[in-house]
């Protein structure tokens, strides 16, 4: 391998992991949520649902988890300065959405179905707040 191709390849595994480089990437994981907070939305008290709904639940938690891995769009209108900020606040409020979905799985797993919907509720706050912080007005 040729010393310019072996220093490009370095460059380029050095950024790869800089979430700094690399706005985006979460849109999937929010899609696949949407999915699941959709089902949730329809019958999560309903209690001959639980199975279809414990699975949906697992759905959220891991595509919520995953997406704080990624960086929202709106970094490329935050001056550099405040990025590094914008990004531990970013995963502070979706670690706070992980532990609300936990809380939900716990009541449904214990049949506290009337429960089981004000933690979903709780959930479409944490969106609706989440995306007015985090998704830039256009
Ligand atoms: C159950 C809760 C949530 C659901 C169902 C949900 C769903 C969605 C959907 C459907 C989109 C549009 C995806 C697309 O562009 O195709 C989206 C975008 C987005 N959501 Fe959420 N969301 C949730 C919670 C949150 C929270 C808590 C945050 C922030 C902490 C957040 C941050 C974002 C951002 C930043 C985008 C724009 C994509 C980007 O900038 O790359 N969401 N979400």
């Amino acid at each position: 391998m040729s010393r310019k191709l072996a220093c490009f390849l370095m460059a380029l595994l050095a950024l790869a992991p800089n979430p700094l480089c690399r706005a985006g990437g979460i849109e999937g994981n929010m899609e696949r949520m949407n999915k699941a907070y959709k089902i949730l939305k329809k019958q999560v008290a309903d209690p001959s649902k639980k199975e279809a709904n414990l699975e949906a639940i697992s759905s959220l938690k891991k595509n919520a988890a995953d997406s704080a891995g990624g960086v929202p769009e709106k970094i490329e209108s935050i001056p550099q300065a405040d990025r590094a900020k914008f990004i531990e606040q970013y995963k502070a409020a979706i670690s706070e959405l992980v532990g609300q979905i936990e809380k939900l799985e716990k009541a449904l797993r214990e049949d506290r179905f009337q429960d089981a919907q004000k933690e979903l509720d709780e959930i479409g706050k944490l969106k609706r707040e989440g995306h007015s912080a985090f998704i830039e007005e256009k």
